[in-house]
């Protein structure tokens, strides 16, 4: 008998409400029961109220439909319609039941189950486990509530290749079978955390359905999160993509969250290469690089701040013990005026020139500078100058104190001005005297003149010394 005119018989008996096809003819027509990877019935497929059972077989092969339930009838009923034990079902839909604890052992005898569908009802908890190899391939678990899985509930089912645990409060995605190819849908559980997420994707490969309607939140717990922000799952795909594929020898972890009103927050992640012999800073940084550190290298030089435009969002920099000589080369980067944490400890730098920080440290007291255990040039300068600028900025430079002079064996802030610049000072003040001297002797010599003039005027002779003078050729002017 062909197809067609099964259907066609089928369609002409239901008519008469009467359509009596054996087993072997139905599992012919069973892609009308499980469509897709998964087996789902609408509302109309429950039995009707005048029926003794709350379950019912369906019209197409080995597969049933529960609705109503309390964790009381479960057994019951499941029995009343011969869908447990020697029921070979294989497609179950359970809608609406109300069980407050889904405990896996008691499906134990459905061992033929293979579509498992417990829908819209209220379950809080899942316990128990999956009898082992277990062949549910489907599961759907959707619109129940549940807020979680024990953690082998679901380990044993090595046939799994889809989960629906949407709408649900989850905060959490549920251990199951390591390899193969797993999709999970998790949209719509509005407490799921995503440092959980990240860790399910770092141990199972995971896909997901549903993508566009799954979100995550962060808590206080993780890193300094603080933000019940919801961030697209998408988000935490590509994150979880650049931790396991990040700059080569370097780690990427997410690291905070970046919340600008009216856009959708986004993971941002710190790039740590630390420890590498590296001589440059490397390129490119991954686009949502919030914090770089490179510390433990050999580093000379940052001028990839200021030249490569990968390194324009980068809010913190951690190079400590490197050999960098100089800051002068984040003058004018946007790093320079948007800058948290600016690490560079124990690195060579010689001068520190302060007014590059103008209008940057003093605005904010939320930066974080450090520069400790670089040796710089000591001078008065460096006295006069620097040492108020760093005794200014502590709250901004916690290290203020561990900043020594290459040049002698003293701190900065311990520099004397009144020592260092003491030579100078001497200077200045010699010359005031000479200039002082050089005035009286001139002043003294006037009045002399005046003197010598005023007694040769009046009584007609020259005083000493003027008198013992030899006569010079100009004296006949004079006379
Ligand atoms: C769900 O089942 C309960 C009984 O367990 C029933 O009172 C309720 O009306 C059902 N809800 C729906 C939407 O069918
Ligand atoms: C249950 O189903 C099995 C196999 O399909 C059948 O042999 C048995 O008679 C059924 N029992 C009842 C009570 O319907
Ligand atoms: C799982 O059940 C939900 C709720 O009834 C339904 O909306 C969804 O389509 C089902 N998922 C699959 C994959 O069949
Ligand atoms: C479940 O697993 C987590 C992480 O592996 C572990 O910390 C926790 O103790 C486990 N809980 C139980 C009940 O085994
Ligand atoms: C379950 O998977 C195993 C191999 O992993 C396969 O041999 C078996 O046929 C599968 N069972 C079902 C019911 O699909
Ligand atoms: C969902 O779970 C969170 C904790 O994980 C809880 O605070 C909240 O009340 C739950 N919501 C519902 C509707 O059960
Ligand atoms: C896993 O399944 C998804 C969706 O069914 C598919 O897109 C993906 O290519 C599969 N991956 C592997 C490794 O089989
Ligand atoms: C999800 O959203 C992206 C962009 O917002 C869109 O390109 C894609 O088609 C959407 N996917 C689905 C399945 O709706
Ligand atoms: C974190 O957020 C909670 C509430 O959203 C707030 O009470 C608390 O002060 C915040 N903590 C910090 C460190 O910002
Ligand atoms: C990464 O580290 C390995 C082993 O230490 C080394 O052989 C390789 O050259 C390094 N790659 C880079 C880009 O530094
Ligand atoms: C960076 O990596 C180094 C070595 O790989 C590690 O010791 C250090 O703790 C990491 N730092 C952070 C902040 O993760
Ligand atoms: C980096 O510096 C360390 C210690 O100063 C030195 O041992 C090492 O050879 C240097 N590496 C390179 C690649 O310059």
């Amino acid at each position: 008998m062909s197809r067609v005119a099964i259907i066609v018989i089928c369609f002409v008996t239901i008519q008469l409400s009467w359509c009596r096809l054996d087993d072997d003819t139905l599992s012919s027509l069973r892609t009308n029961c499980v469509i897709g990877h998964c087996f789902h019935r609408g509302v109309e497929d429950c039995p009707s109220p005048e029926n003794k059972c709350r379950c019912q077989k369906l019209q197409c092969k080995n597969a049933a439909v529960c609705c109503n339930l309390n964790k009381f009838q479960l057994k019951e009923e499941l029995a009343c319609a011969n869908i447990s034990g020697s029921g070979h079902v294989e497609a179950l839909h359970i809608r609406n039941a109300s069980l407050t604890t889904l405990n896996l052992e008691d499906w134990r005898k459905l061992k033929y189950l293979r579509y498992m569908t417990i829908t819209d009802g209220q379950i809080n908890s899942v316990t128990g486990e999956f009898a082992k190899h277990t062949s549910v391939s489907c599961l759907n678990l959707s619109s129940n509530g549940i807020i979680n899985f024990e953690n082998r509930s679901l380990v044993n089912l090595y046939n799994l290749s889809f989960l629906d645990l949407s709408h649900n409060n989850l905060s959490d995605v549920p251990r199951f079978k390591k390899d193969g190819n797993v999709t999970v849908d998790i949209s719509a559980n509005s407490h799921m955390l995503c440092p959980n997420l990240f860790n399910a994707l770092q141990r199972t490969e995971l896909h997901f359905s549903n993508i566009n309607n799954s979100f995550c939140i962060f808590t206080k717990t993780f890193q300094w999160f603080n933000s019940t922000e919801s961030v697209p799952l998408i988000q935490v795909i590509e994150i979880d993509k650049l931790r396991k594929d990040c700059l080569p020898n370097c780690t990427c972890e997410p690291k905070r969250l970046d919340i600008v009103s009216g856009k959708q927050a986004t993971i941002k992640v710190e790039v740590n290469c630390s420890g590498q012999n590296w001589i440059s800073l490397p390129r490119p940084l991954p686009a949502n690089t919030f914090a770089l550190n490179v510390s433990n290298n050999n580093i000379t030089g940052l001028e990839l701040f200021s030249s490569d435009p990968s390194y324009q969002n980068i809010r913190e920099l951690y190079a400590d013990n490197n050999e960098i000589t100089s800051i002068l080369p984040l003058e004018g980067s946007q790093f320079l005026s948007n800058f948290v944490v600016l690490s560079l400890r124990n690195n060579k730098l010689k001068s520190l020139p302060t007014y590059i920080f103008s209008n940057i440290l003093d605005r904010n007291n939320f930066r974080s500078l450090r520069i400790g255990l670089n040796r710089l040039q000591c001078d008065c300068n460096a006295a006069k100058v620097l040492k108020v600028w760093l005794l200014t900025k502590q709250k901004n430079i916690q290290d203020y104190d561990e900043i020594y002079c290459d040049n002698m064996d003293m701190k900065v802030i311990d520099l004397n001005p009144s020592k260092l610049c003491q030579s100078q000072q001497d200077w200045t003040d010699y010359i005031y005297y000479i200039i002082t001297a050089e005035v009286v002797l001139f002043a003294g010599l006037i009045a002399k003149v005046v003197y010598d003039y005023y007694v040769f005027k009046t009584s007609g002779y020259l005083p000493w010394p003027a008198s013992k003078m030899p006569k010079l050729p100009c004296d006949w002017l004079c006379e």
